[in-house]
């Protein structure tokens, strides 16, 4: 990371910030065409072209998701990310960081282990990622957005606006 100091996040970093939402929303909310595939495919059965159509939807979006998460801590290493409020306790600000880094994990083991599964046929690897994995992201997006509106109302340091307008 470079020496400046960075006082908000670029254009890029809050758009792919956006999508990532969008994206990890979708395929957290409407898994069923892949869950389908994949009890179909375990049974030793064999899917119809539409349920490989949507098991595809969300293993590409899922990749996307891969993709874009390389990208960002790409962009975080070459443009740096803002400090922490400085006037918040700590303990929060550990939290954040810890939050922020769980994230970007989940956001790479997540992809992975689904890759693993539909392309490899690793079935542990399914229920890592279809019951472990998954119910750990939701947790900790829980955290994330609790956090974010702690931060933006209760601290008042205005975090939103440097993911947002910047
Ligand atoms: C799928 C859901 C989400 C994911 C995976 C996610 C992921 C992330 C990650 C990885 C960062 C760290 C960026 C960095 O410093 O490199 C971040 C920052 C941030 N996110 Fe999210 N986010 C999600 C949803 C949200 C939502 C719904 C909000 C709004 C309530 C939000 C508000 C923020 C803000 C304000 C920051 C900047 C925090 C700061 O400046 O310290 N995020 N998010
Ligand atoms: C961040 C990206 C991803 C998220 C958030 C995600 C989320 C999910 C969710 C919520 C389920 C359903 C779990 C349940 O039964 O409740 C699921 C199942 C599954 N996903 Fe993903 N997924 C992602 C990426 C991928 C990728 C890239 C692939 C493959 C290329 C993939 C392959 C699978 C498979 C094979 C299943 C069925 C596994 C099983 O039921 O044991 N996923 N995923």
């Amino acid at each position: 990371m470079n020496d400046r100091v960075v006082v908000g996040y670029s254009l890029s970093q809050r758009f792919l910030h956006w999508a990532t939402v969008l994206l990890v929303l979708f395929n957290l909310l409407l898994p069923d065409g892949m869950n389908a595939w994949y009890r179909i495919v375990r049974r030793g059965g064999m899917p119809s072209p539409e349920q490989i159509a949507s098991a595809n939807i969300h293993a590409y979006v899922g990749i996307a998701i891969l993709l874009v998460t390389i990208i960002r801590l790409g962009l975080r290493f070459v443009q740096g990310v803002p400090s922490e409020a400085a006037d918040e306790p700590a303990t929060l600000r550990l939290a954040a960081r810890l939050v922020h880094a769980s994230l970007y994990l989940l956001l790479l083991a997540l992809p992975v282990s689904g890759i693993a599964t539909y392309y490899f046929g690793v079935d542990a690897a399914g229920s890592l990622h279809a019951d472990v994995l998954k119910l750990i992201l939701w947790i900790v997006i829980a955290a994330h957005v609790l956090g974010a509106l702690a931060h933006q109302f209760y601290w008042k340091t205005d975090v939103l606006r440097r993911m947002t307008v910047g």
